[in-house]
């Protein structure tokens, strides 16, 4: 049989060779050009495709591997929302994806920030940059002082729950569905409303929804500790960015942990350097001492993007030879 895969990037390459040599039965190609119905034709004689990319999977391109003869694509991420499932319905298409490649890359970077939040290190970075290695007033909190409020207990939520822990922070968490073994040790509290109140540290993880547009606004920060901490490791749209920068204006949040952010597409993974910088609001927030900015990174670690490689092209070996994947996508 033979693999098809799309969009290969540099850092992605040995994980697909070693893939591809602990394989030798099936052939292994790939191009470092994203899926299109252009670049679809590239694919030709494959059995399947593994693909990742931000950009749709349009009707007009699921209709072009179609044409192909290929309609089992296996995604190397989670999000499945860029699809066209109506059109991929009508084609017959079969399609999973990687739902957990390492919850810990996530948790951890999400820790590390908190805790250089709670530090103030890129103050003192800044002041150590310049020579002044004065201690005051750049003084910190320690970790084991902070009630870390988790808003979303799943793969994630839960490794960050016992890093901070590790700390010897109080956890205390919020989920529509509660994890029974983190509710029978009491870890729940009731509302979020309830965790806003308590919370130092509130970190989400919860996947974006209309349901949970915005939810962290203007009125929900009113509700948090004063000097509380915000940490948004998960998606954009949760977070209302124009109330946080009210809220870091006036003092009410201590920082701001921001990995993703609403208007990320298009300016995140891409270079700036010596352009005019498209985005006025992130420019500021990237230049505040007490705001950590990082580019969709959390996820960015060796062991991620292997899983991401070799869950992906398992998950497509096993539809190409008729066998049930590991973590198939329902196609509706
Ligand atoms: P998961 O599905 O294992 O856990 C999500 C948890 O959120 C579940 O326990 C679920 O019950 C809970 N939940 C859903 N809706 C909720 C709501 N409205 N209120 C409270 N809880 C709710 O997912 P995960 O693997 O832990 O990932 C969490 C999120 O992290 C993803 O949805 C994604 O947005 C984000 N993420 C970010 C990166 C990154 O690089 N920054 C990488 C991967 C995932
Ligand atoms: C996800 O897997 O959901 C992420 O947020 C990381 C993605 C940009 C590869």
């Amino acid at each position: 049989s033979k693999i098809f895969a799309f969009s290969i990037r540099k850092d992605e390459e040995p994980y697909l060779k070693e893939w591809a040599a602990a394989h030798p039965a099936v052939e292994v190609d790939y191009t470092d050009k994203l899926l299109t119905p252009e670049t679809a034709k590239l694919a030709k004689g494959a059995d399947g495709v593994v693909v990742y990319q931000q950009l749709d999977y349009t009707p007009e391109t699921l209709q072009a591997l179609a044409d192909l003869g290929i309609t089992k694509m296996s995604l190397r991420n989670v999000g499945v929302d860029n699809i066209d499932m109506d059109k991929a319905k009508e084609l017959g298409f079969e399609i999973t994806n990687v739902p957990v490649y390492s919850p810990n890359a996530i948790a951890e970077h999400a820790a590390i920030q908190t805790a250089r939040i709670l530090r103030q290190t890129k103050r003192l970075d800044a002041k150590i940059a310049h020579g002044d290695l004065r201690w005051a007033p750049t003084i910190g909190r320690e970790v084991r002082d902070q009630t870390v409020g988790i808003i979303g207990t799943g793969h994630i939520g839960r490794v960050y729950m016992q890093i901070m822990e590790g700390f010897g922070a109080k956890v205390i968490a919020y989920d529509v569905y509660k994890n029974p073994e983190l509710d029978k040790k009491g870890y729940y509290v009731d509302s979020l409303d309830d965790l806003y109140k308590q919370a130092d540290v509130v970190s989400l993880h919860v996947p974006a929804m209309d349901s949970n547009y915005h939810m962290i606004n203007d009125e929900t920060i009113a509700e948090m500790k004063d000097d509380a901490v915000l940490v948004n490791v998960s998606r954009g749209p949760l977070v209302d960015t124009a109330a946080v920068v009210r809220a870091l204006d006036s003092g009410k949040l201590f920082g701001f942990v921001m990995d993703t952010y609403e208007n990320e597409v298009g300016i995140f993974n891409e270079d700036w350097t010596g352009k005019e910088f498209p985005d006025k609001v992130l420019k500021d927030l990237i230049n505040r001492p007490n705001v950590l900015v990082t580019p969709h990174t959390a996820f960015y670690t060796t062991h991620a993007v292997r899983n991401m490689v070799v869950k992906a092209f398992d998950n497509n070996l096993a539809l190409v030879e008729g066998q049930t994947p590991e973590t198939p996508v329902e196609v509706k």
